[in-house]
């Protein structure tokens, strides 16, 4: 298995999760009423298993290791503009958290907000997954030998398999550290 399958087999699971944005999106937009729930759990899902999980393998393993083979500057181009639209969408989901605490504060019109950075998620990441899938992934395997590809395979499992206790001894921390008031 190459180990950009396991990274393409994510971006089908965030797709669907897009897809439950845009009705989300249809929905805020009839009503001004959003599913705070659902919104939560999509929160969540982007930022633990889009950005950490994600965008967090693309980086550390991915990227850094094609940075080290000194890739022709057009995929490097390509790789520093991922690195950017990442960050992006990290910005994007804070001012989305924001309008909903502005929401669940009074607020009613961060509804509105809410559905503009909802907007702005649902036709960024497919663009941003396209240029991956089918500009950018291949391209990079060709710097790697197989046993390369192997080793960077495990390095992905490795990553996973540590993900869940970093995320929660984080949370832990951080109520420790600024207490339980503390809003996401
Ligand atoms: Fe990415
Ligand atoms: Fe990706």
């Amino acid at each position: 298995m190459l180990p950009i399958a396991p990274l393409m087999i994510e971006h089908r699971v965030i797709e669907r999760m897009i897809r439950l944005m845009k009705d989300e999106l249809r929905h805020i937009r009839s009503t001004d009423s959003p599913h705070l729930g659902f919104l939560e759990a999509a929160v969540d899902f982007i930022r633990t298993y889009v950005d950490q999980c994600h965008h967090g393998k693309e980086e550390d393993i991915l990227f850094g290791n094609l940075q080290k083979k000194k890739p022709a500057s057009q995929l490097t181009t390509v790789m520093n503009k991922l690195i950017e639209e990442h960050a992006q969408g990290r910005e994007t989901v804070k001012k989305l958290v924001e309008a909903k605490n502005r929401y669940l504060n009074g607020d009613l019109s961060a509804a509105k907000d809410m559905a503009v950075q909802i907007e702005f998620l649902i036709e960024f990441y497919p663009r941003h997954i396209d240029k991956e899938d089918n500009h950018f992934f291949q391209p990079c395997m060709d710097y790697f030998t197989d046993d390369e590809r192997g080793m960077m395979l495990k390095a992905f499992f490795v990553f996973d398999q540590r993900l869940i206790h970093r995320k929660y001894k984080d949370l832990v921390e951080n109520f420790e550290k600024n207490g339980l008031n503390l809003q996401s």
